[in-house]
């Protein structure tokens, strides 16, 4: 085959077939929970949201095959087109999937093809696509980034200990990532040779690669820092703290003409309508012909936080109309103060209203949302991954309903219910504006961008995800470049 062969498919191989006794748990780290889904799911959603990969193969430890597949049917990860039981080693799982694939191919045909570790849950999107985009170039890739540490080579001394023996030049070390990727002939070929040698020994494939097939160069992409392996117990708290940062984004659709196809003749239910977000969404979606109820204090007498308001609200939307696709809650108080100087009136009303009203509206949308396979959307503030001085009580409220959404993503998945919400940086909206006062204008973002990006939200098949909406779209995972470290420490609400 010639080095510039056009290969039309690209595969992504998630190697899940560990069972993570470094970790130390009863059950494979890559079936632990971080951030309402397992480690196995975020990764394998990366791969189903990208437009370079063509098909995902999965080597998962045996035993718990049918729990994979069981993640996959209810996710409807449509790229997933196997789930095989990995090998007692790293490598040999990986000489499985090359085989797997191998046997699907026709004389002459290659596949370009992407072996990621599936316990990297926060792989990027800009490393796939550059990944695949070098595959066009070169027969072997990895990804690395440099090493913060020196790092140091040792050798043991029996009793008295481990001594330095190396410290190599620390500008040219790279640690190494994955998605380590490859033309499948290249792979398949590196393992044939490894085969043959007795003293064969590797823990990843570019080291196949390097050492049987010496004059394959073997190009770095750079990775990122939090395409991070979890390894260690300390890495689940460290992923789920970067999860709780990342950005999802929900896919807009092209045009008007997209969103009237999708929101005609679907009903929605509004609480907090009156004004900012929830009367923007209001007025979009009925204009783009969906059946709108909204619902607020000062309109329909409603009161969030009693639960037989909500109730006969969503009762009389459903009598109406027959159906109830949507239930978002806009509603909301920002009061700032001193915790200690509050009074109870003041705690009692925050509270009901930031968080004791959307667990009654989940309460009494549950049976509605699973007849139409809907959605519940809620709504957090960027401080809810940090209490503040002055915000107590707003902010551990919205910290709860990340909590909640999460929950009930999970415990409403099977009933076909999606549960988001939505995390706008600070926006434009009379309660901020009664909070704050004049604030620049620039610095906001518009309630109707983020009306805009409620509705694609509930237009999408994401659940149990917290949606960042600001100004400039990150369209990075997980965006911890220095500017937006430094966004997430002046935010605030
Ligand atoms: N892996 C695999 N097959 C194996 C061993 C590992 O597919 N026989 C996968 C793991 O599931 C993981 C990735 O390779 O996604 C990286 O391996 P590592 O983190 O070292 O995984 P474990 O072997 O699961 O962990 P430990 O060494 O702590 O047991």
């Amino acid at each position: 085959m010639s080095e510039k062969q056009n290969i039309q498919r690209t595969t992504a191989v998630v190697l899940a077939g560990g069972t993570g006794q470094r970790v130390g748990l009863s059950l494979p780290k890559q079936l632990l929970k971080i951030a309402g889904k397992t480690i196995i799911e975020h990764t394998l959603w990366i791969f189903e949201e990208s437009a370079d990969i063509d098909e995902v193969i999965v080597l998962m430890t045996e035993d718990y095959i049918p729990q994979v597949e069981e993640i996959v049917a209810n996710a409807g990860l449509s790229k997933v087109r196997k789930v095989l039981p990995g090998g007692s080693t790293r490598n040999e799982t990986t000489e499985r999937a090359i085989a797997a694939i191998g046997a699907e191919l026709g004389e002459g045909e290659d596949r370009k093809v992407l072996f990621h570790d599936a316990v990297r849950p926060l792989l990027s999107q800009r490393v796939i696509a550059d990944c695949v985009k070098a595959l066009d170039e070169y027969d072997a890739v990895d990804v690395a980034i440099p090493s913060a540490d020196t790092i140091v080579v040792t050798r043991t001394h029996g009793a008295d200990g481990e001594f330095i023996t190396e410290i190599p030049d620390r500008s040219r070390l790279r640690r190494g990532q994955t998605p380590q990727c490859f033309k499948l002939s290249t792979i398949r070929r590196a393992y044939e040779v490894a085969a043959s040698d007795p003293n064969f020994q590797a823990t990843d494939d570019c080291t196949v690669v390097l050492h049987y097939l010496p004059d394959v160069p073997i190009h770095v992409v750079a990775g990122e820092e939090q395409n991070m392996k979890v390894t260690q117990p300390v890495d689940i708290f460290l992923a789920d703290k970067l999860f709780q940062l990342a950005s999802h984004t929900a896919p807009s659709q092209p045009d008007d003409e997209a969103y009237r196809q999708l929101l005609s003749g679907k009903a929605m239910v509004i609480f907090g309508a009156s004004y900012g977000i929830g009367a923007d969404i209001a007025e979009m979606a009925r204009g783009f012909g969906a059946t709108v109820f909204e619902h607020s204090r000062s309109g329909t007498g409603t009161h969030v936080e009693r639960h037989d308001d909500v109730e006969k609200a969503l009762a009389d939307a459903y009598a109406e109309a027959g159906r109830i696709d949507y239930v978002v809650n806009t509603a909301g108080v920002l009061r700032i103060g001193k915790l200690a100087e509050a009074d109870s009136k003041t705690i009692q009303q925050a509270t009901a209203v930031n968080y004791l009203a959307p667990v009654n509206i989940a309460r009494a949308a549950y049976k509605y949302l699973a007849e139409a396979q809907g959605q519940l959307l809620l709504y957090t503030s960027s401080s809810y991954t940090r209490g503040r001085a002055g915000y107590s009580l707003y902010s551990s409220a919205k910290a709860a309903i990340v909590n909640l959404t999460q929950a009930l993503a999970d415990e409403w998945g099977k009933d076909g219910i999606r549960v988001n919400c939505i995390n706008p940086e600070r926006t434009r909206t009379p309660m901020r504006s009664k909070a704050f006062g004049g604030e620049p204008a620039d610095s906001l973002l518009t309630s109707r961008a983020v009306a805009l990006s409620s509705l694609d939200v509930l237009l999408s098949s994401l659940t149990g995800q917290v949606i960042d909406v600001r100004r400039q779209d990150p369209s990075r995972k997980c965006d911890l470049s220095a500017a937006a470290i430094e966004r997430m420490a002046a935010d605030e609400a």
